[in-house]
């Protein structure tokens, strides 16, 4: 039996992505979630449809491109950017045509996602990334976008936001995470997670568990051809190309998604004091949970 949470968590999560959509659906790009997350609840899924799922910045991007390589059996990017497939920004009946195995990417919890996922064992992929390089990439990524921030925000001032941010709403990280770990343990899902270090450590090998998983093995030559294509600066430069996921700043076209993509990088960003401070927020409020990320804070 599916145990999704009831009516009034959803209700908290359409408020919250309304407010997170606000810029989007202004421009009219993006469904009324009020009508998006019930249609995609009732979407009919099949066995072979994968999921992404990840909270913002743990490299979706990348997992979505490797994973179309991979299924096509070629290193070669897909002509579509990858919010093609992302289920906040389309409604189901967009993806009827779609070529299966259909690659959709979220970062919603999974009160929103298809109750036919679970039935029906489609494939779940979970990414984690260290919550630190998280936020540190969060705050590059609004103020490039201006997205619900202005672009005087501060680092410390969204440090300090995303910290006081104790709303049940996806997109406090630690309510994200919280969701899906009660959501995975309560369910008899198909699920695959991965860390965005591992990926960067050894991605052949990643690649080569992730190719199993969706069930489409390759050869140890194909997988090297794809973590060669799928370098950060080659996707960058993809993306540019494809005049997607990118900024204009003082007449230079500056990608949003790809940037540095390093582990680590919060060390260049953190005080030793917010260090501090955000280490005391995670032991207060992880309350002895296990921590989805296992490598150096
Ligand atoms: P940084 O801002 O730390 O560089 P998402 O795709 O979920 O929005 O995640 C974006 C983050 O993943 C960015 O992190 C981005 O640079 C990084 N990233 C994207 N593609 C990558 C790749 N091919 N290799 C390493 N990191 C990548």
């Amino acid at each position: 039996s599916i145990k999704q949470p009831g009516n009034a968590d959803t209700e908290v999560l359409i408020v919250e992505e309304q407010e997170i959509r606000l810029s989007f659906q202004k421009k009219g790009v993006v469904p009324d979630p009020r009508i998006l997350i019930p249609a995609f609840q009732e979407m009919e899924c099949y066995d072979d449809d994968i999921f992404i799922c990840a909270y913002p910045k743990c490299g979706t991007h990348w997992v979505w491109e490797m994973c179309q390589m991979i299924i096509k059996g070629k290193a070669e990017y897909h002509s579509k950017a990858k919010e093609s497939c992302m289920i906040e920004f389309h409604l189901p009946e967009e993806y009827k045509d779609e070529p299966r195995p259909r690659i959709f990417n979220t970062h919603f919890t999974p009160v929103c996602l298809p109750k036919q996922a679970v039935e029906k064992k489609s494939k779940f992929i979970l990414l984690h990334r260290n919550p630190k390089d998280i936020v540190t990439s969060l705050y590059h990524h609004m103020i490039k976008t201006k997205f619900n921030v202005d672009s005087e925000t501060t680092w410390h001032q969204f440090l300090q936001y995303i910290l006081q941010n104790d709303r049940e709403v996806s997109s406090n990280w630690f309510f994200y995470n919280k969701k899906w770990a009660e959501f995975a343990a309560s369910n008899d899902l198909d699920v695959l997670v991965m860390n965005y270090e591992d990926l960067k450590i050894d991605t052949v090998s990643c690649l080569s568990k992730l190719a199993d998983f969706i069930g489409y093995p390759r050869d140890e030559k194909m997988l090297q051809e794809i973590s060669e294509k799928c370098t950060v600066n080659k996707m960058r430069d993809a993306e540019k190309e494809r005049d997607s996921g990118t900024v204009v700043v003082n007449s230079e076209q500056i990608s949003f998604l790809y940037r540095k993509g390093v582990v680590g990088d919060w060390k260049n960003q953190f005080t030793v004091a917010e260090n501090e401070q955000f280490d005391a927020h995670l032991k207060e409020n992880m309350n002895g949970d296990q921590l989805n990320f296992k490598y150096e804070i």
